[in-house]
């Protein structure tokens, strides 16, 4: 038996997706309707209304004068960490540089020593109500990397954790292994290349959950040959490559993604037109994150240059301990005022194109008629609301699989 979840009414907007010819496909006056948690169908209102009467659906939701959208998918977050490092941003803002602060066991290696302290249950705690800003924010799905274990058993626990979070919270969480995010103190990279490799890489296969195996492409940090082992051997155990590319420096992370068939690119903040031709013709997705150059103090990527060759986007958090935003709002702001893209690019590139960042193009990022109708709905006559009201979180009311689960 067919269950009428749910219609959403009288809506200003309807955003669909990417469209074919314009850049966003999207309805006036709408509505859409839900069975069993999909999309049954979308459009004009008196194309709907008489074959899904609101009276007969489980939840009815008049969204006169608000603009629906498909829910947020922020394809890159670091968001299972421990510990407090507020203190550095204000560091960074008296001038000290990120890259200094790691080489002085700051930074990702702080976290790291917070995070091997804490239990799972305090892992657990901290993550929970991050997913929930989340979620209030309009983000239904969501990707988390490990990497502040940086040994077998903490990045087992950290994955384990994600686990126990998608379990509890109606977002999605997509997990990807990053043992290579950092090297430990007292360690140098290549033995530690081994170790990821040897030790880390078969228990996290054997452990199962992670689905994606990223690292930290950057000058003194892995390099790209190192990189590249740490990723062929992710790929024999099944997971999926993904890069942290010429974030501070152009090294060659961007060439390695495209040589290995990665899923995303990721940052690129120093990447020229031979690395956006190579992702482009090679499939990956190049996933911008402008807060955390907005948080750096750092030039944007050149987002107009990826869009006007042609390519297409992702636009994600980045919510880390570095980058302390879980707003895709925010993400989208700054993605129009700092990269220059349209609010119909930032919103499809935030939605569609993190779908594609984490291979999900036919399961999240649009509401086209047999998709999960994860939908986001925005307290304003159009999606432009969205980066026009900045610093505000537009999203009132949020459902996963046609359910409101905020709002
Ligand atoms: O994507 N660049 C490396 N990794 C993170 C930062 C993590 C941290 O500083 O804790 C990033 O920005
Ligand atoms: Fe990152």
């Amino acid at each position: 038996m067919t269950e009428l979840t749910t219609v959403i009414h009288d809506a200003s907007e309807i955003v669909v997706g990417p469209g074919t010819d314009t850049p966003l496909e999207r309805y006036e006056n709408a509505a859409i309707a839900v069975t069993d948690g999909r999309v049954a169908a979308i459009g004009p209102i008196e194309e709907i209304i008489d074959e899904y009467p609101a009276e007969n659906a489980t939840h009815a939701i008049d969204a006169s004068g608000q603009s629906v959208i498909p829910g947020f998918v922020d394809s890159h977050t670091h968001g299972l960490f421990a510990g407090d490092r507020s203190d550095e941003f204000a560091a960074k803002l008296g001038g000290e540089r990120y890259q200094e602060i790691l080489a002085e066991g700051g930074g990702i290696l702080r976290t790291v020593s917070a995070v091997r302290e804490a239990s799972d249950d305090e892992l657990l705690a901290n993550l929970l109500p991050h997913l929930d800003t989340m979620c209030a924010h309009g983000t239904t799905t969501v990707e988390i990397k490990s990497g502040y274990g940086l040994d077998t058993e903490t990045e087992l626990r950290m994955l384990d954790v994600i686990r126990q979070a998608d379990e509890q919270h109606p977002i999605d969480i997509v997990p990807t292994f990053m043992g290579a995010h950092a090297v430990p103190e007292d360690e140098d990279a290549e033995s530690y290349t081994d170790r990821v490799i040897d030790e880390q890489l078969p228990a996290v296969a054997e452990q199962g959950i992670a689905e994606f195996c990223d690292v930290f492409c950057e000058e003194d940090v892995f390099s790209v040959e190192q990189s590249r082992r740490v990723l062929e051997a992710g790929m024999e155990h099944g997971l999926t490559p993904k890069v942290h590319a010429e974030e501070f420096v152009r090294l060659g992370g961007a060439q390695l993604a495209a040589e290995m068939g990665a899923a995303s690119a990721d940052h690129l903040l120093h990447a020229n037109a031979d690395d956006r031709a190579a992702l482009a013709e090679a499939g990956v997705t190049p996933v911008l994150l402008p807060g955390t150059a907005f948080s750096l103090g750092a030039d944007y990527a050149d987002a107009r240059a990826f869009l006007d060759e042609g390519g297409s986007v992702a636009v994600a958090t980045d919510f880390n301990p570095n980058c302390h935003s879980q707003s895709m709002g925010f993400a989208i702001a700054l993605a129009c005022v700092g990269m220059e893209m349209t609010p119909a690019e930032a919103l499809v590139a935030g939605t569609h194109g993190g779908a594609r960042a984490l291979d999900r193009a036919g399961e999240a990022g649009t509401l086209r008629e047999g998709m999960p109708a994860d939908v986001a709905i925005v307290d304003a006559p159009s999606h432009i609301h969205i980066p026009y009201n900045f610093g505000v979180n537009t999203v009132e009311t949020v459902l996963k699989d046609g359910e409101p689960v905020h709002g």
